[in-house]
């Protein structure tokens, strides 16, 4: 493990990466852009900047720090119970030039206590908790901002690298025999209440896709009447298939194109498909003889190591994700197409599932046995129940502090402005597995 200097450096190189992310995304719009809003789903930008502002100040100045505060005035505004995504615009936000300079303070305060802090003694600051859970809400801030981005309308103003090719075809299913698993976990240090504690899960023997279902496949589902066919869907699901006039993934044309941070091109057949909701993904899952996995299976995929009976924290192993293994961190701005990254794949052979895509799954978000809220009951307490199903494996726009063979998404089953994808299971024929 890091000693403390370590731990010193790999936190400020993290909270800076996280910073010159989140200046980046909103440095690319002009004020105008900054404080309108983009989708009622969303927040104007500098809404998000200046909260990314406010939770360092309380978790970290405030609490961690027990300095004064910044600006307590201002608390109300930026927390995200008391208004609505809906109604932030018209509130007595921070404008675009005093959201920088309050961000840039704060920073500079927690960057005078990161020097001296001692990681011991509270479990808020055990092997730098507070600062990696601040970065990771930085991070899935900016995720959020980038899911902003893609919903507004105007040229390309963000910087997009190609993805890599494919490495070559990743087919069919794996098998993940049965037997129990450790789900969660109880050691990662930056690990988040929701993926708490490690626990026992026995899970029968299942299929699961090699790979995240692609635009191709999902178009065969289109081109088959898939939405128009209600024996596919959930009744739920179809009611809002109808509301919603819902014809493909959000974005798409209809003619072979789609549209992604203000560019136009043609949809790319070996691409895991983006933007579907989970009720989409329900019905091309029943369309396809299939079904979508439950969250532990995913996990289990992820992360069982079949020669030590180990969870592992990737796929790949315990190292940290490295730029060849998995599609993160908005280098890109797209999923990448299946095969680009066999240095990411499991022991099974399972491809892509940290990056491209965040996968829906068929579980409801709920705590696991033993689930504690920590440090506050909102980050994640309040989302349990039957409203939110959980996502899994992070996104081409996910950095990789924000991902984890552990880490937890949710989102109601309605929603495809984040980048939503999914893959396909199943459970064994009769006598096919021993
Ligand atoms: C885990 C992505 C669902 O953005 O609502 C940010 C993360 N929590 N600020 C969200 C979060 C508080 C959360 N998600
Ligand atoms: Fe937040």
């Amino acid at each position: 493990m890091t000693g403390p200097t370590d731990l010193r450096a790999v936190l400020a190189d993290d909270l800076d990466r996280a910073r010159r992310r989140s200046n980046a995304l909103t440095d690319a719009v002009d004020d105008a852009d900054l404080v309108r809003q983009h989708s009622r789903l969303m927040s104007p930008l500098v809404w998000d900047l200046a909260h990314i502002g406010n939770q360092e100040e309380l978790w970290l100045v405030r609490d961690v720090g027990g300095r004064d505060p910044v600006r307590a005035d201002i608390d109300h505004l930026y927390d995200a119970f008391k208004h609505a995504r809906a109604d932030r615009p018209a509130l007595p936000l921070l404008d675009p030039t005093e959201a920088r300079a309050y961000t840039r303070t704060v920073r500079d305060k927690v960057l005078d206590l990161l020097d001296t802090v001692a990681f011991d003694g509270r479990p808020l600051v055990e092997q730098g908790f507070a600062f990696g859970m601040i970065v990771q809400h930085e991070q899935q801030h900016d995720e959020t901002m980038l899911a902003t981005h893609q919903l507004r309308v105007g040229p390309p103003v963000l910087p997009a690298a190609p993805t890599p090719p494919s490495a070559g075809p990743v087919d069919g299913e794996a098998l993940v025999p049965a037997g129990p698993f450790t789900m969660g976990t109880s050691t990662e240090p930056w690990a988040l209440d929701n993926e708490r504690p490690g626990h026992p899960v026995d899970v029968p023997a299942f299929f699961i896709d090699r790979a995240p279902v692609t635009n191709a496949r999902y178009q065969r589902f289109i081109d088959d009447g898939g939405y128009h066919d209600e024996r596919w869907w959930s009744p739920q699901g179809w009611a809002h298939r109808l509301r919603a006039a819902l014809a493909g993934p959000a974005h798409w044309h209809g003619d072979g194109s789609c549209t992604r941070f203000g560019r136009r091109s043609a949809i790319v057949p070996d691409e895991p498909v983006v933007h579907v909701s989970w009720y989409e993904a329900q019905a091309y899952a029943n369309w396809a003889g299939r079904r979508l996995p439950t969250e532990a299976e995913w996990e289990k995929a992820a992360r069982y190591d079949p020669s030590t009976g180990r969870s592992r924290r990737y796929p790949w192993g315990d190292d940290d994700p490295r730029p060849e293994h998995a599609n993160l961190g908005q280098r890109h701005l797209s999923p990448a197409p299946v095969g680009a990254y066999p240095a990411g794949a499991s022991p099974a052979g399972v491809h892509q599932l940290i990056g491209d895509v965040w996968e829906w799954t068929d579980t409801w978000f709920d705590g696991y046995p033993g689930f504690t809220a920590f440090p506050y009951r909102e980050y994640s307490q309040v989302f349990f129940g039957r409203d939110y199903r959980v996502l899994r494996g992070g996104s081409f726009g996910t950095d990789r502090s924000a991902c984890r063979g552990t880490f937890r998404n949710w989102d109601y089953p309605i929603r495809r402005q984040i980048f939503s994808g999914f893959r396909t299971a199943r459970d064994p024929l009769p006598g096919e597995v021993a």
